[in-house]
């Protein structure tokens, strides 16, 4: 039977394991995909069990997208270019890096009947799921992107990768088309201290968070007369290149997929 983890601290609001154990199911692969809590001295150990076959595959979650890095042997383009890796897979006996974030975030925009191209986009937050979030905005021809993070040096460190941000104070709002919640603030319940209500409307607010399905911030969105979205397409679709990369096979997205992760 093959092995399966997604690795990351913390890890238990993941649902990866229940989609890919879904996938398996449905497509008849013996395999099984567990999560696993681990720290950074970890992570020595449970790639060489990848080197050594014992492990099939991993997926890395936050905070170890970038400090997976030197482990590896190679990178994808993307993976490169965002110097942030959720997939790993060994190829020829080498440990490959792959970014499947920037795909996830790409086709659940291209889902949502809404042309962002030329469009001015405000980024709440600084995390690990953000240079992948910029690279796929700046392939979809956005006009211009904004980044806003209460720790204002990690927006910073993010224009030097990315050289056509813009950096805003935390606590304050420019003028949007689209706004893209990747804070992690709302996946408690928590309020974001932002008001939006002079923002206009028919906007597009757009949240990572998928669990829960609708958090203040597209709550409020959606009280102003915008168009919202949550993170639960990206985050299938991210699994999905996942799942293609390991596999070979374009797993089913349908009703039933969508079942599988509702966990509200
Ligand atoms: P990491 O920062 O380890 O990559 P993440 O979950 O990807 O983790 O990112 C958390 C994001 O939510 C960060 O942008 C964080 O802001 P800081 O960089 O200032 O920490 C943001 N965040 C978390 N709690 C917040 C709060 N109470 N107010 C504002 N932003 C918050």
């Amino acid at each position: 039977m093959k092995k399966y983890f997604v690795i990351g601290n913390p890890i238990d609001h993941s649902l990866s394991p229940k989609l890919h154990n879904h996938w398996f199911k449905v497509n008849k692969i013996d395999a099984i995909y567990k999560k696993k809590k681990i720290d950074e001295n970890d992570l020595k150990t449970i790639i060489s069990e990848l080197r050594e076959k014992k492990i099939n595959g991993i997926n890395v979650t936050v905070p170890f997208k970038k400090i997976v890095i030197p482990y590896l042997d190679k990178l994808s383009l993307e993976a490169e270019q965002t110097q942030s890796v959720n997939t790993i897979i060994l190829n020829n006996d080498n440990l490959v890096g792959h970014n499947t974030d920037i795909a996830g975030f790409t086709k659940a925009i291209k889902n949502l009947n809404f042309n962002i191209k030329g469009k001015k986009i405000l980024i709440l937050g600084a995390g690990g799921v953000v240079p992948s979030i910029i690279f796929a905005l700046n392939k979809m021809n956005v006009s211009k992107i904004i980044i806003s993070n209460r720790t204002k040096k990690k927006a910073e460190d993010l224009k030097l990768q990315f050289h056509n941000l813009e950096v805003l104070d935390w606590g304050t709002i420019s003028d949007f088309d689209v706004i893209i919640n990747a804070t992690s603030l709302g996946l408690n319940k928590e309020i974001i201290n932002l008001d939006f209500s002079k923002s206009g409307n028919n906007k597009l607010f757009y949240d990572v968070i998928y669990n829960p399905a609708e958090t203040n911030f597209l709550k409020e969105g959606k009280r102003l007369g915008n168009k919202t979205e949550n993170g639960k397409l990206m985050f299938i679709y991210q699994a999905f290149e996942a799942f293609k990369l390991w596999h070979g096979i374009e797993p089913q997205i349908n009703s039933e997929t969508l079942e599988t992760i509702n966990n509200d």
